[in-house]
């Protein structure tokens, strides 16, 4: 892999910041500096410092995005602003997409990667893998529509699977969906003659979002994190 490519895809310069660190006389690898960024280095063997700190290399990209309203969950929506632009320039050119959609108004957790194997398999039915949303609606929800809404509701094109609702207050709870079909919740609440009027996704898969992670900005997942949603079955 070029040098150059390496920083970036660590998500620590630009091509062409990368580019001018070596010029600069910044970068080493294996201890001996590298002043030309179009080089090739073993990505796995080699040990590469910028400013004389080690750059991990990653195989695969995972961040984890506080999505603001407004943004749609895609790689690219013409004459809309997308989640990837949420991203520092270097981040948006290693093929990060959206694992699994929000609607352009559902605030919250959403993990980016480049890893498209594993964003399938996460995204596959038969995974049931995990979605909790804190939601508010116009209405109070009785025990009676958490129940109906619990077993599975007929939304005309298709009957939803069971899921676990804990409600806070009689218009304000958690609803744990393990399938995603398009405005799910919203059609849910619905076809119970209710409304959506807040919803954010808070866990997909076990991985929480970070309660110190502001509206709009993004981290990697840590280690753990990554290591968690990579084992995933
Ligand atoms: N259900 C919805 O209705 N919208 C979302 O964005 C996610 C789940």
């Amino acid at each position: 892999m070029r040098l150059d490519k390496f920083i970036t895809s660590a998500g620590l310069l630009s091509r062409k910041e990368a580019g001018d660190a070596a010029k600069k006389g910044r970068i080493t690898v294996n201890g001996v500096v590298v002043t030309n960024a179009a080089c090739h280095i073993d990505e796995e063997q080699d040990n590469i410092l910028l400013d004389g700190v080690p750059v991990l290399y990653r195989r695969f990209t995972y961040i984890m995005l506080n999505k603001p309203a407004g943004y749609v969950s895609a790689t690219e929506a013409p004459g809309d602003v997308t989640v990837i632009q949420l991203l520092p320039p270097e981040l948006q050119k290693i093929g990060l997409f959206p694992c699994g959609r929000l609607d352009k108004n559902t605030l919250g957790l959403m993990i980016l990667t480049n890893n498209g194997p594993l964003a399938h398999r996460l995204l596959a039915p038969k995974t049931h893998c995990e979605k909790v949303y804190r939601f508010e609606s116009r209405f109070p929800l009785s025990e009676k529509d958490c129940e109906i809404l619990e077993q599975g509701v007929d939304l005309g094109d298709f009957v939803t699977a069971p899921c676990k609702i804990t409600m806070e207050s009689a218009q304000r709870g958690y609803i744990v969906l393990t399938e995603g079909k398009y405005h799910q919740i919203k059609r849910m609440l619905e076809a119970v003659h209710n409304k959506i009027t807040y919803l954010e996704r808070v866990s997909f898969a076990d991985i929480v979002l970070d309660p110190a992670l502001e509206r709009g900005k993004w981290r990697y997942l840590t280690k753990e994190e990554q290591i968690k949603i990579e084992e995933r079955k």
